[in-house]
């Protein structure tokens, strides 16, 4: 298999960003990458510092779901040291740069759901969590964690295989996780230099949304919603218009298109 394990100095080598990346943590085998990485946040590494495992054996999604972590995927968690202001929009940084990144290495076009699903043909090729520790005014830390299906055979996994896909599976041939990995950095530290700078992301983010307009399910908590999702609000939230006219926000939740 293509860099079967990785190491660090293949994520490094010839790296062409300044700091996302640069410092690497690689585990062959680990808990989270996303704890590994609160603890090097709360120990202040270096900004753009990111933890890459092989394997995870309590990888974790969002809303407390496990996320499955076998070889030859991408698990990564990158520490950063935002803005109060810059905080709501890293999940769409995030979303972005694995579209760009996956374009990149692979020539395969991703769409993105809300709130931060990557999808390749419909189906879920990477899933986002970020976790940070914020007050009102200040961020102490925010933890990007991206977990991206590479070499993964969906067929393995008859359980997900309906709803998920791998870029190998996509393109019928495997993928260099690293290469991947670096152009994801590049993107990454691309979006967050035009936040820093002031720039908003967010049309692009929407731009590239597929569950605009669509008729939608919301899962939140116990709850179904039903309706057409008619626009994202400045912070990323989804605004549902449901079939007796009332409108309603989701800042989480689960969405999945009729
Ligand atoms: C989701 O779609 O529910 C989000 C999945 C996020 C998975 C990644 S893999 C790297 C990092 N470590 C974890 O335990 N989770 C995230």
């Amino acid at each position: 298999m293509l860099d079967d394990v990785m190491n660090k100095s293949l994520i490094t080598k010839g790296l062409n960003t300044r700091f996302i990346g640069q410092n690497v943590l690689y585990y062959p085998v680990t808990t989270s990458t996303n704890d590994i990485a609160r603890q090097q946040a709360l120990a202040k590494c270096p900004e753009g510092t990111a933890v890459i495992a092989d394997r995870q054996t309590s990888g974790r999604g969002r809303l407390k779901r496990e996320w499955v972590t076998p070889q030859g995927n991408i698990v990564v968690s990158v520490v950063l040291y935002p803005a109060r202001k810059e905080l709501p929009f890293l999940t769409m940084l995030a979303a972005l740069a694995v579209q760009y990144a996956i374009r990149k290495t692979t020539g395969l076009k991703c769409q993105l759901k809300w709130p931060n699903d990557v999808l390749i043909n419909g189906k879920k090729v990477c899933g986002i969590l970020l976790e940070s520790r914020a007050a009102a005014n200040s961020v102490d830390y925010a933890i990007i964690g991206i977990g991206i299906n590479v070499n993964m055979k969906l067929a393995d996994y008859p359980e997900i295989s309906a709803i998920a896909t791998s870029l190998a599976d996509e393109t019928g041939e495997e993928v260099s996780r690293a290469a991947t990995l670096q152009n994801l950095f590049v993107e990454m530290e691309k979006l967050y230099l035009r936040l820093q700078a002031g720039e908003s992301i967010l049309a692009e983010w929407r731009e590239n949304l597929v569950t605009l307009g669509k008729q939608i399910h919301v899962r939140a908590g116990d709850d179904v919603f039903e309706g057409i999702a008619e626009a994202v609000a400045e912070d990323g939230s989804l605004l549902l218009r449901c079939a007796d006219g009332r409108s309603m926000t989701f800042t989480a939740g689960d969405v999945t298109l009729k």
